[in-house]
């Protein structure tokens, strides 16, 4: 057998798509099996935004665009930038890609060299330490807890940063644990960079799903960051289009032209249809968009007041996104049945054979102590998963 390259073989496979395919092995065999590990919403694409890519298809909008994005979209997204984060950028200065993912990937491949320093915190999304090993630099990793609200302070920020750091990669609102930091939080951070050569990657996916009135703030709005940060945004989750891919980076040109070239000769354009689709998106009615946004909060407050009869559990409550991130820690050590809970994966395991919920171990986001559940299901589904949760970890001795 070839040996394969060393680099792409110290990459872990995803473990959200690692539970999700236990679940359908689960259901197939006809288990009644409740899964919360999805990170996509459960709502159609908004009709409208469907009819742009068919009427896409049918005018044949169907070839390469140029590499970057169509014009029309990049329009759109300038637009957007401006009215909804007050952030002025040309369309040179945005690369349209094949999702959020793709962005974020292409952006710190431009920035990094081999051993430059990437920080972040944990709990983290999954992608990041796997996309930083591929740029051959370096994790530098900020662990904050439950007990922080699952934030890191502008101290911590400024205590890691060394000669090597290159980038600070931030995420408001955080998949895995739904925390958003303020307007206030944001420019204290902001503080600590603004005097700095470190580029901030911003990746601002959730920003459309805040809850309890609060305000998405870019840290590239803080005056003197926009030279120095790029922001990631796509159409995935306030439009429920995971599937189309189509993601954003908007930053300095130098590191839009050098993501860009890598681009072209790896996928190129992201799917022209697609992009119209995206259009459409952006520049028609916001109305169906705000109103998922609501119905994640209303999900937000079932699945908070359902929780909280539960012993033992630290569950804080998230201002954004669709997840619950808990600290189940204290049941670690417990058994039923001989089988011993040791840590977030053997939790998973458990409450998956026993009780048939999916969730996500905590230990693929950076937190062992914690689990990870989606909320983007219906509320039948969050009700008798918690149930089921009780049951299960009620069971343990
Ligand atoms: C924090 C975060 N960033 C980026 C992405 C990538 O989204 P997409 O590639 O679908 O645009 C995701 C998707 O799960 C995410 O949770």
């Amino acid at each position: 057998m070839t040996e394969l390259s060393k680099l792409i073989t110290s990459v872990e496979g995803s473990a959200t798509l690692a539970i999700t395919a236990l679940v359908k092995k689960l259901k197939a065999e006809g288990k009644d099996v409740l899964s919360f590990s999805a990170g996509e919403p459960d709502f159609p694409t908004p009709g409208f935004i469907k009819s742009a890519a068919i009427d896409a298809i049918n005018n044949n909008f169907t070839y390469y665009t140029p590499n970057s994005g169509s014009p029309d979209l990049l329009k759109a997204i300038v637009a957007k930038l401006e009215k909804e984060n007050g952030l002025s950028y040309t369309p040179q200065e945005i690369l349209v890609s094949n999702g959020a993912k793709q962005s974020i990937y292409n952006v710190l491949m431009a920035l990094c060299n081999p051993c430059d320093e990437v920080i972040y915190q944990a709990p983290y999304w999954v992608s990041y330490p796997e996309m930083v090993k591929l740029c051959q630099a370096r994790s530098v990793i900020l662990d904050a807890g439950p007990e922080s609200g699952f934030k890191i302070t502008p101290e911590r920020l400024r205590s890691a940063i060394s000669e090597k750091t290159k980038v600070f990669l931030f995420n408001s609102p955080s998949n895995p644990t739904g925390a958003v930091y303020t307007p206030e939080e944001v420019q204290a951070l902001a503080e600590v960079l603004v005097n700095t050569d470190i580029i901030t990657v911003s990746d601002e996916i959730y920003e459309k799903i805040t809850f309890d009135g609060t305000e998405h703030y870019s840290i590239a709005k803080y005056p003197g960051m926009k030279e120095k940060t790029v922001v990631i945004n796509g159409l995935s989750k306030a439009y429920s289009m995971t599937g189309w891919r189509v993601g954003y980076a908007a930053g300095p040109k130098a590191i839009i032209d050098a993501a860009a070239n890598l681009q072209s000769h790896s996928t190129s354009n992201a799917c022209s249809v697609s992009q119209k689709a995206s259009v459409a998106a952006l520049t028609g009615p916001q109305e169906e968009i705000e109103a998922m946004a609501h119905k994640f909060e209303e999900r937000r407050n079932l699945v908070m007041k359902e929780i909280s009869r539960i012993p033992d559990i630290n569950c804080p409550k998230p201002g954004g996104a669709f997840y619950i991130f808990f600290d189940v820690s204290k049941y670690f050590g417990k058994s039923f049945n001989g089988t011993v809970v040791k840590n977030s994966a053997d939790m998973c395991t458990y409450l998956l054979t026993e009780v048939n919920i999916g969730l996500v171990p905590g230990d693929a986001f950076g937190n062992d102590n914690c689990v990870r559940m989606s909320f983007a299901c219906s509320d039948e589904n969050i009700t008798e998963g918690i149930r089921r949760l009780e049951t299960g970890l009620a069971k343990l001795a």
